[in-house]
């Protein structure tokens, strides 16, 4: 247990960062290469717990791995994958069960897929669902974690999703890969596509198309080409600078090599929108994903906007600090068509308007958002206890506003931190905080 008492910051953010690698692209860089036969050499991988987990999985099924430095890896997947010998743990990381059961309902062999308590509690009916259409056998209590996986042969569906989930899009596609005839996922609205650009840079059969505003991706079973990867800084993280410095008076920030693919960048539409002073340099393309520098300068005039449907799954994990942001513009903020918010590493909707009106702030829950209200004023009251639920991006939004507050707050269990920003604090110091 560490607990953080946060002072308000008096001077402004200033400086250039570089941000650690993306989390999504980091598991499916072990995920997909994995799958390659071959040595993939991947390049700036994240340090975090989430990602290492999904690494420690795959060393269980027999993938060789080779450190050059800590961010640096050569993985060997030549023989294949190989039973465990022990339950795979997937800590605290939702895309790394969600992900690798796919994978594992389609092997010879069978397998369980463990994982904290706050994993446990969490939905897995949206893969169990579709994969078990698919032929997969997976048992479980009531839906949740520990998944037990009976190795089985899998035939290709075509499948609907209610959701835009990546997660459950992309535990789809990599049982289709190992499954008997085409494999089409059908989404409302686009999710994060990383698995769909790693799966094409590595020459699968894989086509993506929009029809009748439905989103399609189909796959089939293919060989994948060993290739060299290097990794964008992650947005969601970017997300914390890029709030904190448009609301610390003063504030200007060069963030560098962050990822830019348009299934992510709704927080820095949603921003500009609110009328924030974001500004990208360098734009370039990467192993199929965009990638560029983002400059942020403290915006005096933010304004409460409506932020609803088709961009919802393009910021899903920034709305904690998107809601930190609304607290500091004029007028009222409302989110909409984000009840999944639910079913993250907390209730999001409930804990986050618990905690941050412990902070004085006006912020009501709904059943698929939230109303946030406030005066523009750019400063909340503080002076609170903060509890984080489990749920790192709870803790690294509360720091945020903990900036911009009257009174210091104290955040309870702050080193949960480490399960996706280990550097967080660091590069917050680079900049003056
Ligand atoms: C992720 C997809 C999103 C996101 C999660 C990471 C991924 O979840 O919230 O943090 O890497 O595929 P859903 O796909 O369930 O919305």
């Amino acid at each position: 247990m560490n607990n953080l008492k946060v002072n308000p910051l008096i001077g402004p953010l200033t400086g250039e960062i570089t941000i650690p690698s993306d989390k999504s692209i980091s598991h499916r860089s072990i995920i997909i290469g994995a799958l390659t036969n071959g040595k993939v050499k991947i390049s700036n991988f994240s340090s975090c717990a989430d990602c290492h987990s999904t690494l420690n999985i795959f060393k269980n099924l027999g993938l060789d791995v080779d450190f050059i430095d800590d961010k640096t890896l050569i993985i060997n997947s030549k023989q294949g994958l190989i039973k465990p010998d022990c339950p795979l743990d997937c800590g605290n990381s939702g895309t790394s069960m969600r992900l690798i059961a796919g994978i594992l309902s389609g092997q010879k062999f069978n397998s369980e897929l463990i994982g904290d308590i706050s994993l446990s509690k969490r939905p897995m009916k949206r893969i169990i669902e579709p994969l078990s259409l698919m032929g997969a056998k997976i048992e479980s209590d009531e839906n949740k974690a520990p998944l037990k996986i009976k190795g089985s042969k899998l035939t290709g569906i075509s499948y609907e999703s209610k959701i835009a989930s990546a997660q459950v899009k992309s535990s789809i596609l990599l049982a289709g890969l190992f499954a008997s005839g085409e494999t089409t996922v059908i989404e409302p609205y686009l999710s994060r596509n990383h698995s769909e650009l790693m799966l094409e840079y590595f020459d699968s059969d894989i086509k993506a198309y929009n029809s009748d505003n439905k989103f399609y991706t189909k796959i089939r079973s293919s060989f994948l080409m060993p290739k060299d990867l290097f990794i964008p800084g992650d947005i969601s993280s970017s997300a914390f600078f890029l709030v904190a410095s448009s609301i610390v008076k003063g504030s200007d920030v060069i963030i560098k090599n962050v990822g830019l693919n348009p299934t992510r960048t709704g927080i820095i539409d949603v921003m500009k929108q609110m009328n924030a002073d974001i500004e990208i340099l360098d734009y370039r393309v990467v192993n199929n994903e965009p990638i560029g520098d983002i400059r942020v300068k403290y915006s005096p005039d933010l304004k409460g906007i409506e932020i609803k449907g088709e961009i919802i799954p393009r910021l899903i994990d920034e709305i904690p600090v998107i809601v930190v942001l609304a607290l500091c513009a004029d007028g009222k903020t409302v989110i909409k068509d984000a009840s999944d918010l639910k079913n993250k590493e907390s209730d999001r909707i409930n804990s986050l308007c618990f905690e941050l009106n412990k902070t004085g702030a006006d912020i009501i829950p709904t059943d698929d958002g939230f109303i946030i209200n406030s005066n523009g004023k750019k400063q909340l009251k503080g002076g609170a206890e903060l509890n984080c639920y489990h749920d790192h991006r709870l803790i690294m939004s509360f720091y945020v506003a903990s900036l911009v507050s009257k009174n210091a707050n104290i955040i309870n269990d702050f080193n949960w931190v480490n399960t996706s920003f280990p550097e967080f604090l660091e590069l917050f110091g680079m900049l003056g905080a």
